[in-house]
């Protein structure tokens, strides 16, 4: 049958806070697949507190999928419920548990993922587009209008939207554990939403070698001693927040490329750390350094990081 009769004999309790009649929904297409479910997009028609027809995404299970994922989005839609709100993150709008399959309905982010999104939008030449000639750039008729361009204040916004975000969630004792531009989401008005953040993850399940659909290595974000000693903390989402900018900074650019998972051991180990990106400004390069300290304790907080970036920001507008 379809999804969600494989669960037909699990009886999910029933939330009324939380609970959307499925009336109100409408399933347009499928915005993403994973290994361990889909994401739909949707149109929320007449949901109170919401615009008459208001496009939401929709969390759910594969028609294959167990009992075992089925608790992973349960846990998952517990840790939104818990968490709250915050502009930085993607929020939870509520979700349909009863009379058919499990539906997670949350915020839907009109230009999809950061890393695609900045791929999307690489100056051609390679030239980074500083904010002070955008309009010089416009006016020689480039095929880029100066509203799309991407400028370095967005670059920095964007950096310093992550670490609001992030400073919530650690305020709220949720570590991240996947940081990464693929996990973060570019919303209307280019606000930035981090996303996956309520994963239920088995650290010590983990597959090193497994690759995400675009064929990246995950522990190319991670921090040494989460690679090493599985311990993982909102030190351990700081490093993987430099590795986020430096993804920023090169416009969707992949860490480390072709290195195997062996040799990356070895590397971060020796101290290696990656280069500065072309045009990426020294002192933005240095937080990435900072962010990629060995010892935890000598890395940027979310907090400090929230400071640093909005300063950079004031200093360029
Ligand atoms: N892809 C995955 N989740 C999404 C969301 N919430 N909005 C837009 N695209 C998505």
């Amino acid at each position: 049958g379809s999804y969600g009769d494989d669960f037909a004999h699990i009886s999910i309790p029933l939330d009324k806070k939380w609970e959307i009649n499925r009336e109100h929904l409408r399933v347009d297409g499928q915005l993403g697949e994973g290994a361990f479910g889909r994401v739909l997009k949707a149109t929320a028609i007449g949901f109170p507190g919401f615009p008459p027809r208001h496009t939401v995404a929709i969390k759910t299970l594969k028609e294959n999928s167990t009992e075992a994922e089925l608790v992973d989005l349960l846990s998952e839609m517990n840790m939104m419920k818990n968490i709250g709100k915050h502009k930085n993150i993607v929020n939870l709008i509520g979700c349909c548990t009863q009379n058919g399959p499990l539906f997670m309905v949350i915020e839907y982010a009109k230009f999809g993922n950061l890393r695609q999104f900045l791929r999307d939008r690489r100056p051609a030449n390679g030239e980074f587009i500083d904010t002070s000639t955008e309009e010089d750039s416009s006016a020689d008729g480039e095929k880029r209008s100066s509203e799309e361009a991407i400028t370095l204040s967005d670059l920095v916004s964007f950096a310093f939207q992550i670490a609001r975000g992030m400073e919530y969630l650690e305020s709220k004792k949720c570590v991240h554990r996947d940081l990464a531009a693929r996990n973060i989401l570019v919303s209307e008005d280019k606000v930035l939403k981090v996303a996956d953040f309520g994963l239920a993850r088995d650290v010590h399940a983990m597959d090193y070698y497994r690759k995400t659909t675009d064929g990246r290595l995950p522990v190319k974000w991670m921090a040494i001693e989460a690679l090493f000693d599985r311990v993982y903390s909102s030190k351990s989402d700081v490093w993987g927040f430099g590795v986020v900018l430096w993804e920023i900074l090169t416009f969707g650019g992949t860490p480390y490329p072709s290195l195997p998972v062996e040799d990356l051991f070895e590397l971060l180990q020796s101290g290696y750390r990656m280069e500065k990106p072309h045009n990426c400004p020294q002192n933005i390069y240095e937080i990435m350094q900072n962010c990629w300290a060995e010892n935890p304790l000598n890395r940027p907080t979310f907090p400090n990081l929230v400071q640093i970036f909005d300063s950079i920001l004031t200093n360029l507008l």
